[in-house]
């Protein structure tokens, strides 16, 4: 196969966090089956399996949720910062600045050993939930709502976006989308993170840059952009034909294809399913309608099928979410994803320093400016 460049199909680590098969869509999570862990498991158990390799005892776990929800308030240079961005950034940049901001005063900044960055992966995972919600509220100018250490990780994170206890099957749904966002392999922000870790440089360090790389439309963005495209498709319109033109006109559709994934995605089978669980109960059962549409075409016109953006769309959509946070929320569940594979780095560390082939000029002398007749 010719090289399209990308990195495509090269092994840049070797890791027991978590493992892909593209050609049968099949995600599995530190030796668990992503569905298994969906129905039976928890966000937070998920972190626990993550950060130390195996799932918890009841003991472990009590104390783990009890210092994940001990850590979800934010400092208060921290909600300053968050509430200063409120006004004039863009949730992305909100997030990748408050999370290198808190890095200022984490009494474990200096360390990059194991102990220390989980830790720091522990308040991240706690306090990313808090600057999201806090952000949104004081961006519709509607007062933050303190964190509550009765409520899961989920259910919390709801209840401070939109001041109201969520029921259970919205807590439920959010969750499993929580845990279905919470690793993947070499994608490109984990990738990014590791690259950072690399150099030794600091957990913050790495989550802000991977945050960076998440922002892209082509990567974490696409849920937004799908939000986008179904809300561009006038009501009443043919989807099949809006989405043929758009082909046409060799636009990429967002929320479809993959580098790994040749077939479902299973993150997508299951997120479907709650988006049609939600769209039955809903008053506006058409998202999810052209969603399954937009799906038929694409995989009818171009072999593409959804991966994880295209139904987490919709079903954030329901659950009250608005557009512009489904990327910050993907980041949010990501984050104990990128702490471990920074930890995973850090202890067994080689500087990440590939190469490139160079092709520009060949060797020429130095012009003096005045002598120079060519523009660039
Ligand atoms: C995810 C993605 C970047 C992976 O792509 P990749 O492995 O780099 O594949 P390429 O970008 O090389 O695309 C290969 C071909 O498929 C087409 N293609 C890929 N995704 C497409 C999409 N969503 N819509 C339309 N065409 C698409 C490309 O145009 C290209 O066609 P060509 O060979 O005729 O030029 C790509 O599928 C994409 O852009 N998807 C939309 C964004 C998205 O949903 N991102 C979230 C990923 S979880």
């Amino acid at each position: 196969m010719a090289d399209k460049g990308g990195l495509e199909g090269v092994v840049v680590a070797r890791s027991r966090l978590c493992s892909i098969d593209g050609q049968n869509g099949v995600l599995v999570y530190g030796g668990y089956d992503v569905g298994d862990l969906a129905e039976h498991s928890s966000y937070e158990e998920v972190c626990f399996l993550t950060l130390y390799g195996e799932l918890p005892t009841k003991e472990q776990f009590d104390a783990f949720l009890s210092d994940l929800s001990g850590h979800r308030a934010l400092s208060d240079e921290t909600a300053q910062v968050v509430d200063m961005l409120a006004s004039h950034a863009a949730p992305m940049e909100m997030l990748r600045t408050a999370v290198s901001s808190d890095s200022f005063d984490d009494p474990d900044k200096d360390s990059n050993d194991a102990e220390a960055n989980r830790r720091k992966a522990m308040r991240l995972i706690a306090k990313m939930p808090t600057m999201v919600a806090r952000y949104a509220r004081r961006r519709a100018g509607q007062e933050p709502i303190a964190p509550d250490p009765a409520l899961g990780h989920a259910a919390n994170f709801l209840q401070m976006l939109t001041g109201e206890r969520p029921s259970p099957a919205a807590a439920k749904t959010f969750d499993v989308a929580l845990i279905l966002h919470a690793d993947h392999e070499m994608n490109a922000s984990t990738f990014t993170a590791r690259v950072i870790a690399s150099t030794l440089s600091d957990m913050h360090s790495a989550i802000t840059g991977a945050i960076g790389a998440l922002k892209g439309p082509l990567h974490g963005g696409a849920n937004e952009q799908v939000m986008h495209l179904l809300e561009a498709i006038p009501e009443g319109a043919s989807v099949e034909d809006e989405i043929r033109a758009r082909l046409d006109r060799k636009e990429r559709i967002m929320g479809f294809g993959h580098r790994v994934y040749k077939t479902w995605d299973p993150r997508a089978v299951i997120l479907k399913r709650f988006s049609r669980r939600l769209a039955d109960e809903s008053a506006e059962p058409r998202w999810f309608e052209m969603s399954e549409a937009i799906e038929k075409t694409v995989v009818g016109e171009k072999g593409l099928y959804p991966n994880v953006d295209f139904y987490s769309a919709s079903t954030y959509h329901y659950l009250g979410v608005e557009t512009g946070l489904f990327t910050p929320i993907f980041a949010m569940s990501r984050v104990v994803g990128w702490a471990a594979h920074v930890i995973e780095q850090h202890s067994d560390n080689r500087l990440i320093r590939p190469s490139s082939e160079y092709v520009g000029p060949g060797p020429r002398s130095y012009e003096p400016i005045e002598r120079r007749s060519q523009a660039a």
